[in-house]
């Protein structure tokens, strides 16, 4: 009987640890690859089974099981209407301009994206239904935290991802400000080992950042304590601070892995998911098949990314390049996004869309030339194709400068008159058997770990949630104070008791001397 009874608890905890869970899942920023990478959370989550809830802005329309979209798009309606914005936007208007990503207009920007999200009425309307319930919650952290209240109204963990390397802005809210000693910036030009000037300039963008952020957070501060309680009322749940909230995340899923980025020091709550968006390879459309397999000499593939991309480009530099492509032996696919004015050479096939990881996948692929995104340069190293990057903004400086150092591509500097330059990377690259060695090695080390990261997805949101929020992994470091991680106060405590020293030596010497005097 004693035997039945274990055996049925045995199994009966079985059933209740492989049960189905139901997530939601929020990625709201406004742009393709961002969508793409909440995308591969959702389909990892389920294929393992899970019931998802995803809030986007890239809604896909098709009826799947166990899934619910809920369409945020509107959210980006104010900036697709500056019509000055989207010029900006165009390549040709990037090239010389400082990097967006690291201006306080970018935070801005971001944090108008976050509350429009948050006050988006599907939104409100989903999370203010008290049937509504979920397992766990799942953010994508992009330099804003308002959304962190989310879980509190679900009373359930917070999951965050990071969609780039993990640098000091985002580990911020896990295991405290990294150090900058050792730790890029990711909108940084720097390379490591850094010299004494890099080092202060590393500092200091952490200083002038930090003060960004504390004003933005007066901002944040006040759109979380004015749109939150309303909700929390409606479902009888009552919010936690705005800083309790923010850094009460239980894991933090991070899109990089150290095969192509650095080896950073990460809290026990974080795990490497780089590739863990790419999915079962599909096959290539028949005409892309056909030209990729009569391909004699190779294809080199050319894609700027979705946000900028190639048709924003002036029309000298379309035609240099077409000019620069005419030359090699190789086919060329071009993802270039509009109709092009100029005669095409026979080598070069354009497309308006590219199916990139098919691309990349196909054996005759030679070389890629990219713009140096996250999810280029990962998608390219799981299939080992060696890169030419020409980074325009945000961390693709950083991720090609990795790329170069690691040896499996070459940097280009974007500018106007760029060919000559891109002209030698791309021969270099095609000719030097090195890079497209690297590549293979380094594509081996990112495919060798524990488990593949598309794995990883859904068994770290389980494990958080079986163990209640994963508190045993939580740092110590997010609840000490900064002033206390540099010793402030004992710094200021020492100096204090150095001065009442020296004023009590004084004191007494003084007293001495004067006993001395009247004695004589
Ligand atoms: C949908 O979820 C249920 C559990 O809620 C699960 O049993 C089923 O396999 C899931 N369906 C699919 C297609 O994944
Ligand atoms: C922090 O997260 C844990 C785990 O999900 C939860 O139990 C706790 O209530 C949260 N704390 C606050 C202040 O929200």
């Amino acid at each position: 009987m004693k035997h039945k009874i274990i055996t049925s608890i045995c199994i009966l905890s079985l059933l209740i640890s492989s049960e189905a869970l139901r997530i939601l899942v929020c990625y709201p920023m406004t742009s393709k690859s961002h969508s793409i990478l909440g995308y591969g959370i959702v389909n990892r989550l389920l294929e393992a089974g899970h019931e998802v809830v995803h809030i986007t802005s890239f809604p896909n329309g098709k009826v799947v099981p166990n899934l619910t979209e809920i369409d945020v798009s509107s959210i980006a309606d104010v900036f697709k209407k500056d019509a000055d914005g989207v010029e900006a936007f165009k390549l040709k208007n990037l090239i010389g301009k400082g990097n967006f990503g690291d201006s306080a207009l970018f935070l801005y920007y971001v944090y108008t994206i976050h509350r429009n999200f948050l006050e988006e009425p599907s939104v409100v309307k989903l999370f203010s239904d008290p049937k509504e319930k979920f397992d766990a919650v799942v953010l994508e952290w992009f330099f804003n935290e308002m959304n962190a209240g989310i879980p509190a109204l679900f009373n359930c963990p917070l999951i965050w991802v990071c969609s780039t390397e993990p640098h000091w802005q985002s580990m911020r809210v896990m295991d405290g400000i990294t150090n900058p000693a050792y730790t890029l910036d990711i909108f940084t030009h720097n390379k490591l080992p850094l010299n004494f000037w890099q080092r202060a300039e590393g500092l200091w963008k952490v200083v002038k950042k930090a003060a960004q952020v504390l004003i933005l957070n007066q901002f944040e501060k006040r759109a979380y304590y004015s749109i939150y309680p309303e909700i929390a009322a409606k479902r009888g749940v009552s919010m936690p601070s705005y800083e309790e909230a923010v850094y009460n995340g239980s894991f933090m899923l991070i899109n990089a892995h150290p095969s192509i980025g650095g080896a950073i020091k990460l809290p026990q709550n974080s795990a490497n998911i780089a590739g863990y968006h790419i999915d079962k390879l599909k096959p290539l459309p028949k005409d892309l098949q056909k030209i990729m397999d009569e391909a004699k000499h190779g294809v080199i593939y050319f894609s700027l990314g979705s946000i900028v991309q190639s048709d924003g480009m002036s029309e000298q530099m379309q035609k240099s390049l077409l000019n620069m492509f005419s030359k090699y032996k190789q086919t060329v696919i071009w993802k270039f996004e509009s109709d092009m004015k100029d005669n095409v050479p026979a080598n070069v096939h354009l497309v308006k869309w590219a199916p990139q990881q098919s691309i990349l996948a196909h054996p005759n692929l030679k070389l890629f030339i990219t713009h140096g995104g996250q999810l280029s340069t990962s998608e390219a190293i799981h299939y080992g194709i060696p890169l030419v990057g020409i980074p325009v903004m945000a961390d693709q400086v950083l991720n090609m400068i990795s790329v170069e150092n690691k040896g499996f591509g070459v940097k280009v500097t974007l500018s106007e008159d760029m060919i000559p330059e891109l002209d030698a990377a791309v021969r270099k690259v095609l000719t030097d058997d090195a890079y497209r060695k690297k590549a293979k090695e380094i594509s081996d080390l990112f495919h060798d770990r524990v488990m593949t990261p598309g794995a990883a997805v859904p068994y770290w949101i389980e494990y958080v949630v079986r163990t209640h929020g994963a508190r045993h992994l939580r740092s110590p470091a997010v609840d000490v104070p900064l002033y206390q991680k540099l010793y402030l106060d004992l710094a200021a405590f020492i100096a204090v008791v150095v001065i009442v020293l020296k004023k009590a030596v004084k004191y007494l010497m003084k007293k001495r001397n004067n006993k001395k005097e009247k004695s004589h």
